[in-house]
């Protein structure tokens, strides 16, 4: 057997997978989720589902990837072929374990290719102007018509594109410890910091109007309580946020050391995320709308998703405060580096496929792994409603699917 390479420290080990953890879906989905959905209420059936789902089945992807790992499996292909003697079908199946993290890095890495865009252009001046005016639609006009130039998408989108792919390609290539782990060292602090400073900026808008709008979206309205949607919403949002039901912690796993204590990693991991996500992700895109639109706009805002609320009502709420240009570019790098590593942590299974199953070399594995990214990443950015498929099929579909295969087999 060859040697696999295991996480270097006890701390690096756990902001990788923190980082693995903490996306998109904490700073945007959640907000929305909780706006949407009762409010305060809504984190009934969440915790239910934290406690009941996400933790025992974050611990099950640890105990399985570190079980898999010490016989030199990391994929989901040789996890399940591990647990099941080999068999074809175990191993088939759990492809779909590789196959679902790679279509949704497809798309993923183009989102987070985004965020670069409007960070880097945010720095340099090249966000619109605000309007001065109360009204959202008015406030974001400017904004929305120009995330849609940028989307089309522009030169400087495909430019973008190709940077991002490009620093995901390095890391990954300088492995595990060199690159995963020391991104995710660097990263987390980071992104606590200026989680945190925009949390404060959010809260203190408009003389502490955004503390308002943080608890106006944590007012239960019980009544939402009967709603079965309302649970289902939850426990999707459990799995999104803690990146479980595809393999995804479970190859992470397998990169411990053999006596590593994974019920400690799993409870780090899910405790890291959770505070990102109810505290600092609660604090921010939709506090920050309260403030500016009151609390008229919010369910409007919210229904529109993750990327209205990030890409175009965020920068014109920032941008109209002084030094909007910094604080833009702060919200776009946080929204950078919780995307980074968590591509990176959709990419490494199918690395790990070709490394422990098919024998290649760390390079080579790299780079088809990245090649194959990179096409799909171009079609998501030039095949109109090519996102919106992948995100049906591969983000909740087969994402509940193979949730559930992982619970039967275990
Ligand atoms: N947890 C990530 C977020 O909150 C999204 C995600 C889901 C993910 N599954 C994953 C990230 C697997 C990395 C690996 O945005």
């Amino acid at each position: 057997m060859r040697k696999r390479e295991q996480w270097a420290s006890k701390v690096g080990l756990i902001f990788a997978a923190a980082g693995n953890a903490i996306g998109l879906g904490n700073l945007l989905r959640f907000p929305s989720k909780v706006a949407l959905y009762g409010g305060g209420a809504f984190m009934v059936p969440y915790f239910v589902a934290l406690f009941l789902l996400g933790l025992p089945l974050m611990v099950l992807e640890w105990v399985i990837g570190r079980y898999a790992g010490a016989k030199g499996h990391g994929s989901m292909t040789g996890i399940m072929g591990s647990l099941f003697h080999h068999a074809n079908w175990a191993r088939v199946l759990g492809s779909l374990g590789v196959a679902i993290p790679f279509l949704i890095v497809c798309y993923y890495i183009y989102i987070e290719s985004w965020t670069l865009g409007f960070a880097v252009l945010s720095l340099f001046g090249q966000m619109p102007k605000p309007v001065s005016t109360q009204d959202p639609k008015v406030a974001m006009e400017p904004y929305v018509s120009f995330f849609r130039e940028y989307t089309e998408p522009s030169v400087l989108a495909v430019l973008f594109l190709v940077i991002t792919l490009l620093v995901n390609w390095y890391i990954l290539q300088r492995g595990v410890v060199k690159g995963i782990e020391l991104t995710a060292k660097v990263g987390i602090p980071a992104l606590l910091l200026m989680g945190v400073f925009l949390m404060v900026v959010s809260l203190s808008i408009r003389g502490g109007k955004g503390l308002e709008g943080l608890l106006y979206i944590y007012t239960p309205d019980f009544s939402k309580l009967g709603d079965p949607q309302v649970w289902l919403e939850a426990s999707g949002q459990i799995f999104f946020t803690l990146s479980l039901g595809m393999g995804a912690i479970a190859t992470y796993a397998s990169y411990v050391k053999y006596r590593e204590d994974v019920l400690k990693s799993a409870f780090w991991t899910a405790g890291i995320n959770e505070f990102v996500e109810v505290v600092i992700g609660a604090s921010i895109a939709i506090p920050a709308a309260f403030a500016m639109f009151g609390a008229m706009a919010v369910p409007e805002l919210a229904k529109e998703g993750t990327f209205r609320l990030g890409f175009m009502s965020m920068p014109a709420v920032l941008m109209a405060l002084p030094f909007g240009w910094l604080l833009s570019a702060v919200w776009f790098f946080l929204l950078f580096i919780a995307a980074l590593t968590s591509s990176l942590a959709l990419t490494q299974p199918l690395v790990s496929l070709f490394e422990d199953e098919m024998r290649w070399s760390h390079t080579k594995a790299v780079n088809v792994s990245m090649l194959m990214v990179s096409v799909g990443a171009f079609l998501s950015a030039f095949v109109p409603g090519f996102i919106d498929e992948l995100d049906f099929w591969a983000g909740t579909l087969m994402l509940v699917f193979f949730a559930l295969v992982e619970i039967i087999v275990f």
